[in-house]
């Protein structure tokens, strides 16, 4: 058996995988429910000041399997979910208390969380702090001086130069979590078109698959600048999407559209195929791949001039995906077999991507 147990800040968890803050982990039997399907560890719903308010409806489908929703943070007051929370603390996996979002507030709620209920670690969100970097450290800062635990931060993916914040940010946290869900966006049904949540003209926020390569370029890009531990969250719903983070650098992951489409055992099922991945491709443990695609990053391949595509007759099966794809013209049927106008071919190499048989490759002319 692969070994998926990782460790965070000197917090161990079983298996990479945990809820991400939404109404997933809302109260105590949604997270001890969590628990159940397998995660690794418990993030909860972000906590404020003051409870949410939010109109319904609140989450509604979106394009390619993503969700659209306008909750903000937890309606529960924070005297009730210090309740919800203490059932958790000790339900067998680390708890992260997600809280947001001014410097004042988290600091007050660091304190109070961290002396009555212990947790794991805190989370931020920086979903409502606005785009400028100074205010986010701000609130990093006033966490830092109220809590001995570790602090993770989660990044918004509005944040304009995520080095710079990252950077920024540094002294004052443990690890990142990226990313929040993308946004606002706008959806809606053309039968019926009118406004599909309860928010001001049924904008949302966009998360799930869609938002999957900008959560990853994220991961990448903070790891770029500093050597903190960093979950990846967006769209992850199967063993592979986790994979991909890791490869890319990410520590662990964590789960909320999928969980929310899927039910709790979405959890467990990632770790398991998370498991199941490393075992058949030979690795014995997460670390064996953690950052490969960055390890591997100087065998991109560079073209000094536009290169054509080149198909390798031997392995062409005569299939014709690539000329279906192919809008440029420059791919023919010849002999039973595909073959390339070369000054039609632009040398974009989108046709190998359907190559079934890997037949296809880019070549300097
Ligand atoms: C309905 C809903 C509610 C959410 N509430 C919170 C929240 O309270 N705090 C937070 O930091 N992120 C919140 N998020 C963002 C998720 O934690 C996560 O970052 C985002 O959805 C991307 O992951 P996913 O594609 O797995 O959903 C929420 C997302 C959804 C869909």
């Amino acid at each position: 058996m692969a070994d998926i147990s990782v460790e965070i800040n000197r917090i161990k968890f079983k298996n990479p995988v945990m809820p991400a803050a939404g109404p997933n982990v809302r109260n105590a039997r949604m997270m001890l429910a969590a628990i159940d399907g397998g995660a690794g560890g418990i993030v909860s719903k972000t906590v404020s000041i003051k409870p949410a308010d939010d109109k319904r409806p609140t989450i509604r489908k979106a394009i390619c399997r993503g969700l659209v929703n306008s909750e903000t943070w937890s309606e529960l007051p924070i005297e009730k979910m210090l309740v919800e929370l203490a059932e958790v603390k000790n339900a067998g996996v680390p708890l992260i208390v997600s809280i947001g979002y001014k410097p004042g507030e988290v600091a007050k709620l660091g304190e109070l969380i961290e002396n009555e209920i212990a947790p794991d670690g805190f989370e931020f969100s920086t979903h409502y702090t606005g785009k400028s970097i100074e205010p986010l450290v701000e609130v990093a800062r006033s966490l830092r001086s109220a809590v001995e635990a570790p602090i993770w931060m989660k990044i918004s993916p509005n944040t304009p130069d995520i080095e710079a914040l990252a950077i920024a940010v540094s002294e004052y946290v443990d690890a990142f979590v990226a990313i929040n869900s993308f946004g606002p966006v706008l959806d809606f049904d053309i039968e019926n078109p009118i406004p599909e949540l309860g928010s001001d003209y049924g904008q949302g926020w966009l998360s799930g698959p869609p938002i999957l390569p900008i959560a990853l370029r994220i991961v990448y890009q903070i790891l770029s600048v500093r050597d903190k531990p960093v979950i990846g969250v967006g769209g992850i719903s199967k063993g592979v999407d986790a994979i991909k983070f890791i490869m890319a650098g990410a520590s662990a992951v964590q789960v909320c559209s999928a969980a929310i489409r899927s039910g709790h055992s979405v959890y467990g099922k990632i770790a398991a195929e998370i498991g199941d991945w490393l075992e058949t491709h030979g690795y014995s443990s997460i670390e064996k791949i953690g950052g490969l695609y960055k390890k591997r990053l100087g065998e991109q391949r560079t073209f000094d001039r536009i290169p054509v595509m080149s198909i390798d007759p031997e392995k062409c099966i005569g299939c014709k995906a690539c000329i279906e794809r192919g809008i440029q013209g420059a791919i023919y049927m010849k002999n039973e077999t595909a073959a390339v106008i070369a000054e039609n071919c632009i040398g974009c190499g989108f046709c190998q991507d359907f190559c079934p048989q890997s037949a296809m490759q880019l070549m300097d002319r």
